[in-house]
């Protein structure tokens, strides 16, 4: 691989921040620094891109970071970045800098402001970071495994407190569009039922049946994962949120019901092995493309293995639920 040793790069997180964020943050420095380049730390993802909020890094600005959770570089969502303004302000605080590349992690949202940047001449590799698990040409992305963990510790309390109070408690946990977060925490904490975005259901036939059916082999505490994407269908059926169906299922079913929203609880936290070694190597995979004067690409994590794909290919693909694993999770959870 042919380098270029003069060569600024940089990197930015945008979008919900995720665990293993930092460690690939950590990795494109020093994988820059190691290979001659000088790296640039751009702070609050794109926003701060537009705003020439830029700090210069070296293998030690990055020390005590691949522990923590969140990004020492911040994150956020602009909006005024998606208009040709936004872009035009991007692209001269790039030449001003003398950015020939910078390496965005974050979703699907994030790489489309990738893709923007490339076709105008900014070579972008994105790095998938988000705890919803839901890029569609990734197998993983940074932070699934460790917010799952989250989930799980914190649903195995509600658990312990549920089962106390003969009590069925409805836990919702993150995901806008995406299931996975719900059906893999759903599995992990023997759940009676689960709603995800990608499956239609029906509240009397998939939680209001399940739980009867569950009462009749003895059980009295009860588990439901809802997905935060499902609320407008729950809406549709009348029912308003997990309180909602808490109470729907306190008054149909007369067992005492609580609701929990995890929420933001589910993104912070120590980073897992697993997100800081994929973090680690996404990092370095995707500095040695900007290194090697290759843009427009999207890193992936195809069955263990990294590949990289065209950012445009990468938007275009799409990933569904694994059924069989949902028919699974149905039928154990009884
Ligand atoms: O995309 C990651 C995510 O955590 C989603 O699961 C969730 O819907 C959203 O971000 C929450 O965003 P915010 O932190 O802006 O409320």
């Amino acid at each position: 691989m042919e380098e270029n040793k003069q060569k600024t790069i940089a990197v930015l997180t945008s979008g919900g921040d995720a665990p293993g964020m930092n460690a690939a943050v950590r990795a494109v420095v020093r994988t820059g620094c190691e290979n001659g380049a000088r790296v640039l730390g751009i702070r609050r993802g794109y926003a701060g891109l537009m705003e020439n909020d830029i700090t210069e890094l070296n293998i030690r600005s990055v020390s005590d970071i691949i522990h923590r959770g969140g990004t020492k570089l911040h994150s956020a969502r602009s909006k005024r970045f998606c208009t040709e303004e936004g872009m035009a302000e991007a692209i001269q605080v790039c030449r001003n800098n003398d950015i020939s590349g910078i390496v965005v992690i974050g979703g699907d949202g994030s790489f489309r402001g990738a893709r923007d940047l490339s076709l105008r001449g900014v070579n972008c590799v994105g790095v998938p970071g988000t705890i919803d698990n839901d890029i569609a040409c990734c197998d993983y992305t940074i932070g699934y495994d460790t917010a799952l963990n989250t989930i799980m510790d914190m649903v195995d309390r509600i658990r312990d407190t549920s089962e106390s109070h003969e009590r069925c408690s409805v836990v919702e946990v993150m995901g806008r569009r995406a299931g996975y977060l719900a059906l893999n925490a759903g599995i992990a904490i023997g759940a009676t039922a689960i709603l995800l975005p990608e499956i239609d259901f029906d509240i009397e036939r998939d939680v209001i049946d399940r739980i009867r059916r569950t009462q009749r082999t003895g059980k009295k505490h009860f588990i439901i994962v809802v997905a935060e994407g499902v609320a407008d269908s729950m809406k549709a059926q009348g029912i308003e949120g997990v309180s909602g169906l808490s109470a729907y299922i306190q008054e149909n079913l007369k067992v005492e019901s609580r609701a929990t929203v995890l929420g933001h609880v589910q993104r912070g936290g120590s980073p897992s092995v697993k997100d800081r070694v994929v973090g680690s190597t996404m990092g370095n995979y995707a500095a040695h493309l900007l290194l090697s004067g290759v843009g427009n690409r999207v890193v992936a994590m195809q069955k263990e293995q990294i590949v990289d794909y065209d950012i445009f290919e990468a938007l275009k693909m799409t990933k569904t639920i694994d059924m069989d694993m949902y028919r699974a999770a149905l039928e154990i959870g009884i």
